[in-house]
């Protein structure tokens, strides 16, 4: 595994309890990932693939976005190992909106209306020109998930477009950027595990990107997540499956770009349907860690499945159950981060059955101590939502450190929606 946070804690958590599963290496990883994989402290494209060869893996899989757009599949494809994300001309899904973008105008699948723009008065006159707010500015590459602004007034629109073409806020990711139409809304995140052909979605989950209660506040990179979300229905699924997912896995295709890994649908459902909000080209995090303690089926056997193409044949079976993670950040995320504080309670959160995946933290002498923006991920898995709602919060409510921030309403928006079907 390559990678470093939560999501990559929880993936190798279900590798490493894969019946077809030996041994599980990460790079580099985080101090918390003992528990399952050996961490390996390589750094570089060409160390990863010697260390590959080196210790004879079977399958590596890709965390996150950044080494799939600079190609790494593609030089694990180059020496026939076997890998499980996409080339990088696949991963442009993720790394390139207007890509994005693009391939959906071109396929009709359904997204916000938009333009892209390189040239700074030409965006500022498009805006001048739009009368409906608020208005949605996005860098065109890779911004962890903070490329976004949405304007509530021309003002702000013009200040975001100038602040990105000038290069001043996302750097090279801001060189050109995506108008586009702002859609009302609930958010669920739709994730599939595909070999280019056929398409296996997972459980559907709903991430909270703002740092406070109530969606208020600075967006981050999620600060918790459960799945399923009753905002997707059986009915739902199908059109997703249908106008979404299909759609664009075969457009990849047709473009000659064949996406395998995990293709991650960020979907507004609006009146009118579900639209693309983004692709990732990755597994997301924080769903990750609610929606993988859901998977019954060895996680192993599916991703070699998609990497050989032969997804088709394998069984993807999911518990009948409800997961909600609640991520532990640190003082001053999402702006900054604090370090160095300890970490006590580790031992009791998982006394009461709770997960603990570990994004930012560091072990000396046996103790844990901050390190990072998001530090902790306390999952839960029970019967109900509310039942693992109730879980992960008691879990939540052992762990402490000085400054440690969490959001109470995960789960919360899913919950009143149940409650208003009864
Ligand atoms: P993105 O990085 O594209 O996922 O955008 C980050 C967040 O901004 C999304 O999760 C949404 O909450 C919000 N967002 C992005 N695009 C739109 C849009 N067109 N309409 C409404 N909200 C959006
Ligand atoms: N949860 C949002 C992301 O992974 O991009």
């Amino acid at each position: 595994m390559i990678g470093s946070g939560g999501r990559e804690h929880a993936l190798l958590w279900k590798l490493a309890h894969s019946p077809s599963v030996k041994e599980v290496y990460v790079i580099p990883g985080n101090d918390g990932m003992t528990d399952v994989a050996h961490l390996i402290p390589v750094k570089g494209a060409e160390d990863i693939l010697d260390f590959a060869r080196l210790m004879e893996v079977d399958l590596t899989v890709a965390g996150p976005e950044t080494v799939l757009t600079e190609g790494l599949a593609d030089k694990f494809a180059e020496k026939g190992m076997a890998f499980f994300g996409p080339s990088a001309a696949a991963a442009q899904i993720e790394g390139s909106k207007s890509f994005a973008k693009n391939l959906m105008k071109k396929y009709k699948i359904p997204t916000a209306a938009y333009e892209t723009f390189t040239d700074e008065e030409k965006a500022v006159s498009y805006i001048k020109k739009r009368k409906k707010y608020p208005l949605v500015i996005k860098a065109d590459g890779l911004a962890s998930g903070k490329g976004v602004v949405i304007a509530e007034t021309e003002e702000q629109a013009v200040q975001a477009v100038r602040g990105m073409l000038e290069g001043k806020t996302f750097g090279s990711a801001g060189e050109s950027v995506v108008i586009e139409e702002f859609m009302e809304g609930e958010e669920a995140s739709v994730l599939c595990f595909t070999d280019g052909n056929t398409i296996v979605p997972m459980i559907s989950a709903q991430d909270h990107k703002r740092i406070s209660d109530g969606d208020m506040g600075a967006n981050t990179g999620g600060m918790g997540a459960y799945a399923p979300t009753p905002v997707m229905t059986k009915e739902l699924d199908k059109i997703v499956y249908d106008t979404i997912l299909l759609p664009a896995v075969k457009a990849m295709k047709k473009e000659g770009c064949l996406f395998k890994g995990c293709l991650y649908a960020g979907l507004m459902i609006t009146k009118d349907g579900p639209k693309v909000v983004e692709f990732n080209c990755r597994f997301g995090d924080p769903e990750t860690e609610a929606v993988l303690p859901l998977l019954e089926s060895d996680l192993a056997k599916i991703m070699l499945a998609c990497t050989k193409g032969t997804l088709k044949k394998e069984k993807v079976e999911w518990k009948n159950a409800c997961a909600v993670d609640v991520v532990l950040a640190s003082e001053g995320y999402p702006a900054t981060h604090s370090s160095g504080e300890e970490i006590s309670g580790l031992e009791e959160a998982k006394k009461t059955g709770c997960l603990v995946f570990h994004a930012g933290s560091m072990k000396k002498k046996g103790r844990y101590f901050v390190n990072g923006g998001r530090v902790l991920n306390v999952a839960a898995v029970a019967p109900t939502l509310k039942e693992a709602r109730d879980k992960a919060y008691e879990g939540v409510s052992k762990i402490s450190w000085r400054g440690m921030q969490y959001r109470h309403d995960i789960a919360d928006k899913g919950l009143k929606r149940l409650k208003k079907r009864k």
